[in-house]
């Protein structure tokens, strides 16, 4: 708790270019826990060096993510938006977790296994011990609830273990977070493999709808998008691709799948889709207005970026003088 308000956490990574998915999925509900729950959002490039990025590369687009959040909607004045790599805690309690957490467990974890084998060529130990520094962003701020997607719940268990353990040997330090499942997390598939996420990473750019996309190529993209042979508008597991359709224009439109098949009954799905390209329109454009106003005022983005490094710090370090002194680590004289 901070003052009378539970405290939540959530980050994501400035790797690869977000997408809809991204903004649909997590941002757009972020903005919405804000009044109930004391949140940082933080940017987390320190596990974006898992993977080998180019620096400059890393820190325009940390900075752009940085911005994104903002221009969602989330207010800089009520949410802590910093970069983890501002707030050296991070790294300090991620090496004593380090050491209340087992080979085995980490081990297991399917992302490591994923990555792994896609960077066969550099599986670090940063790579396998990333879920710790995981655990200890989410136990720095002594965190009660955690809005995560499926791919991170295993994270979020051993988080949670991690947690448990820790406190078994030393009383309640920490806040055991549990995940926090938002009412509508719209979960967004690929516009071409409607079985597979919407993701960053997908070699085929038409399956994905980025953030950045102009309104002609998000148009266009939704036009293409894979539908299937039985030309009727309806809400069905037997047509993933219009499925997925329908919840991309729920979301942006705060609709339910009933209005949306009421709505559309008798339409092709010629003329669904162009429905639904317009709807991303409308979300997608005023929120890239937003990112380049906002990009032009460096020195407001600047103040946040300082301010919230300095608040998120202070709630750090509160957690780890508690927990150093717990492990036996000396106190420093002052
Ligand atoms: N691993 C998360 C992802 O890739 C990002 C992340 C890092 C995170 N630390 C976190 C998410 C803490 C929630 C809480 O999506």
């Amino acid at each position: 708790m901070i003052g009378e308000k539970k405290v939540l956490f959530s980050g994501m990574q400035a790797t690869g270019n977000l997408t809809l998915g991204n903004y649909l999925g997590a941002l757009k509900n972020w903005v919405t826990l804000s009044d109930e729950y004391e949140c940082f959002y933080s940017v987390v490039d320190m596990h974006s060096i898992t993977v080998r990025q180019d620096p400059a590369t890393l820190r325009k687009r940390a900075r752009a993510l940085l911005t994104l959040y903002i221009a969602a909607g989330l207010d800089p004045q009520k949410n802590c938006i910093y970069y983890q790599s501002h707030v050296s805690g991070h790294a300090e309690l991620a090496w004593i977790l380090n050491c209340f957490t087992y080979m085995g467990e980490l081990n297991r974890m399917t992302q490591f296994k994923d990555k792994a084998s896609k960077h066969a060529d550099n599986i670090n130990a940063g790579l396998f011990t990333y879920p710790v520094l995981m655990a200890a962003d989410i136990l720095l701020y002594q965190a009660d609830v955690v809005p995560v997607g499926i791919d991170q719940m295993q994270h979020l268990e051993l988080t949670r273990d991690i947690a448990q353990r820790f406190n078994a040997v030393y009383g309640d330090v920490f806040t055991v977070p549990q995940a926090y499942i938002g009412k509508s997390g719209a979960k967004i598939m690929s516009l071409q493999e409607p079985s597979k996420k919407m993701s960053k990473s997908d070699e085929n750019p038409n399956g994905s709808i980025y953030l950045m996309d102009d309104p002609d190529t998000i148009r266009r993209k939704c036009k293409r998008a894979v539908t299937d042979s039985l030309g009727e508008i309806r809400y069905s597991e037997e047509q993933p691709g219009l499925h997925n359709l329908i919840d991309i224009y729920c979301a942006c439109q705060n609709k339910t799948p009933d209005e949306v098949v009421k709505e559309f009954a008798g339409c092709g799905y010629g003329q669904f889709k162009e429905a639904v390209g317009e709807a991303v329109v409308a979300i997608l454009e005023p929120l890239q207005k937003r990112v380049a106003e906002l990009e032009k005022d460096k020195s407001y983005i600047d103040g946040i970026i300082k301010e919230n490094a300095e608040k998120a710090n202070y709630f750090a370090q509160k957690t780890l003088r508690k927990v150093q002194k717990k492990v036996g680590f000396p106190e420093k004289i002052r």
